[in-house]
């Protein structure tokens, strides 16, 4: 484990670098003056105001997508495990261990690899897209591929809660909430205000109740007037949270969220009834349709699960059986969808056109760009 030296080096590396959501909202985290800051820059993400979507809803609406994908591993979880790594740093623990469906794996591996301490991720097999494995791989976490889905690799990871040596950083740590929550902070601290609406991903259901706790955290410090309706979306082939039972084999595209048995099942409930929001689903071909659509229009490239929001914003505005309508919101209403990990994290969810070469010369270029 990291000796004092060791600690005065991540207290300067963190001071250089200037950034990060320790460095930025430590005085709303768990921590103390002698935690010692496990940091690789996250957080301050970009908040895109998107005018197309905005049309969509019409009546001076404005919506906002927050660009989690642009956190140091590519997803929001960074937010969360910069506090639960420092946190563990702290205690001196000997190791760490995760369940995940990819994001939280990359994430753990690559904090645990700056923090100098050995980490193991526990995956469901043959369901983690490419490029999060290989985030683990290089992070040269301890990968352990069970025979089974996510739900079955958290129920092991939560056995091993009882040994004293290992620290658990899947989202059932609440420092991983009181990171994640930082997100809500900086939506406020850009927008002067909460937004009306925020729509975000649901898996193992921990992110929504993290901006939930953000955002009532802030309004208690009047740093905001109002909460946001929350409004959360599954993929319908694992939608326990919107069919109010737990599904056994949980099925969709978007594998971040292939979640059959949410840990945060009842926080995120509490989120949704006193926001007085919604849970609501969307389908795979919506979600791939989503996925798209942000990409060829607003230059934002997601992976599936995080292109589930703005499937969901769709469905708001299209009105067709939508649990949450935009029709008769207010003019002038602010909403802010999140999108949770980048597109790249996830190549195999799509297929690239087959592109037959053309002869090296100006004509033939011309001929195949076509406009
Ligand atoms: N979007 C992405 C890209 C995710 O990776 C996850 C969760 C979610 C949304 C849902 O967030 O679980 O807080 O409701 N991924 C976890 C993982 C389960 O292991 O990486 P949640």
């Amino acid at each position: 484990m990291p000796t004092e030296n060791a600690r005065a080096f991540f207290a300067m590396s963190n001071l250089e670098q200037g950034r990060g959501v320790i460095a930025r909202y430590r005085e709303f985290l768990p921590l103390s003056d002698s935690t010692p800051v496990v940091s690789l820059g996250e957080g301050n993400t970009p908040l895109i105001y998107a005018a197309k979507l905005s049309t969509r809803v019409g009546r001076d609406c404005q919506v906002f997508v927050k660009n989690e994908g642009l956190n140091p591993t590519g997803s929001f979880k960074d937010r969360g495990m910069t506090v639960a790594v420092s946190r563990a740093l702290e205690r001196k623990v000997r190791a760490l261990i995760c369940a995940s469906t990819g994001n939280t794996s990359a994430s753990a591996a690559a904090y645990a690899a700056r923090a100098g301490v050995p980490c193991a991720v526990i995956l469901p097999a043959g369901k983690i897209a490419t490029g999060k494995l290989l985030q683990a791989f290089m992070h040269d976490a301890r990968i352990i591929a069970v025979e089974g889905n996510f739900d079955d690799a958290l129920r092991i990871v939560r056995e091993l809660a009882a040994r004293d040596d290992l620290v658990i950083v899947n989202s059932i740590n609440p420092d991983r909430i009181a990171g994640q929550k930082t997100a809500a902070f900086e939506i406020v601290d850009l927008l002067g205000d909460a937004p009306d609406f925020h729509l975000l991903p649901v898996g193992n259901a921990g992110n929504i109740f993290a901006y939930w706790t953000g955002y009532n955290q802030y309004l208690a410090r009047q740093k905001s007037t109002k909460l946001p309706a929350m409004v959360g979306f599954q993929a319908a082939g694992a939608a326990p949270i919107f069919y109010n039972r737990v599904v056994e084999n949980p099925e969709t595209i978007a594998s971040a969220i292939r979640i059959g048995n949410p840990a945060s099942w009842k926080q995120a409930r509490t989120a949704i009834e006193e926001s007085r929001g919604a849970i609501d689903i969307v389908s795979d071909e919506e979600i791939l349709a989503a996925q798209d659509w942000l990409a060829r229009n607003e230059g934002i490239f997601v992976e599936p699960a995080s292109a589930a929001s703005i499937a969901g914003f769709f469905k708001c505005c299209g009105g067709k059986k939508a649990a949450y309508s935009f029709e008769k919101i207010p003019a002038g209403s602010r909403i802010v969808c999140t999108v949770t990990g980048h597109g790249l994290k996830d190549p195999d969810a799509r297929k690239i056109d087959n592109i037959p070469p053309v002869p090296a010369n100006i004509d033939n270029v011309l001929r195949a760009i076509g406009f």
